[in-house]
């Protein structure tokens, strides 16, 4: 538990540095980073980056594998997620384009778009460090409440409390919210050696509470976080109310 949501977003920016220059990665044996999109990530990769620019981690060996991307809008659009981590993250630091991974929301075959991803991130032996956010409702990625535990990569119809919450990025109009994503599975993200969630502010108290003081739940994915061996959740006082 930290203070607030910058102490949050330098703490996290610390870990993922250190877990990097630790693993000292190389061509041959990159560091695997899942992330995330969404407002709570936001300073985290702001903090990144001034790491990086001060010479303290380097991207240049790490693949990244985002966590998830809607389905219809094309790839350009301001609010897909391919422009979220490109506008915010990737194009200040030194990633290399080939080794950035972001689910094609466009994919002519969903089916045969998601089982690529699932198999690009066994060929590099899985994800070393999975960060990812929660939703209001619980969910982790695009896993709604009602999702699998042991779901891979795969399409998912959004709801309609997460259309609602992500409409403060189109416009405030549902309408223009995409109604569909493909995202990695719970499965999917257990497999990760190492998962770190971040929690900020008041509004997802309730979710925190069902992260660790209620039982594993399909209706909370986020719950799920339970049964991993390497999961962590960083959260500041505020996401705290209901503990
Ligand atoms: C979306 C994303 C999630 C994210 C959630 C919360 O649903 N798919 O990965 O955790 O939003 O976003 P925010 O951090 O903006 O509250």
């Amino acid at each position: 538990i930290q203070e607030d949501a910058s102490n949050v977003a330098i703490w996290s920016a610390n870990y993922i540095a250190k877990r990097i220059n630790d693993a000292k990665p190389t061509e041959k044996r990159p560091f695997v980073l899942g992330l995330p999109t969404g407002g709570t990530p936001l300073g985290t990769y702001k903090a990144l980056i001034s790491l990086h620019k001060e010479g303290k981690v380097s991207f240049k060996n790490v693949v990244t594998f985002n966590m998830d991307e809607y389905v219809g809008i094309p790839k350009e659009h301001p609010e897909s997620y391919y422009s979220f981590m490109w506008n915010n993250f990737f194009s200040h630091v030194d990633v290399q384009e080939e080794n950035v991974n972001i689910l094609n929301g466009n994919a002519p075959d969903m089916k045969k778009e998601c089982l690529r991803y699932e198999k690009k991130i066994l060929s590099y032996g899985g994800i070393d460090l999975f960060m990812g956010g929660v939703g209001v409702d619980g969910h982790i990625a695009f896993n709604e409440p009602g999702s699998s535990l042991a779901s891979r990569t795969r399409d998912k119809e959004l709801n309609q409390d997460t259309i609602v919450a992500n409409s403060r990025f189109f416009d405030n109009d549902i309408n223009q919210v995409p109604k569909k994503a493909l995202t990695v599975g719970v499965g999917t993200l257990l497999d990760s050696k190492e998962i770190m969630i971040l929690i900020t502010g008041h509004n997802k108290s309730r979710a925190l509470r069902h992260a660790v003081e209620e039982g594993v739940n399909h209706m909370w994915t986020i719950s799920a976080l339970q049964l991993h061996s390497q999961s962590m959740i960083l959260c500041d006082e505020s996401a705290t109310y209901e503990l």
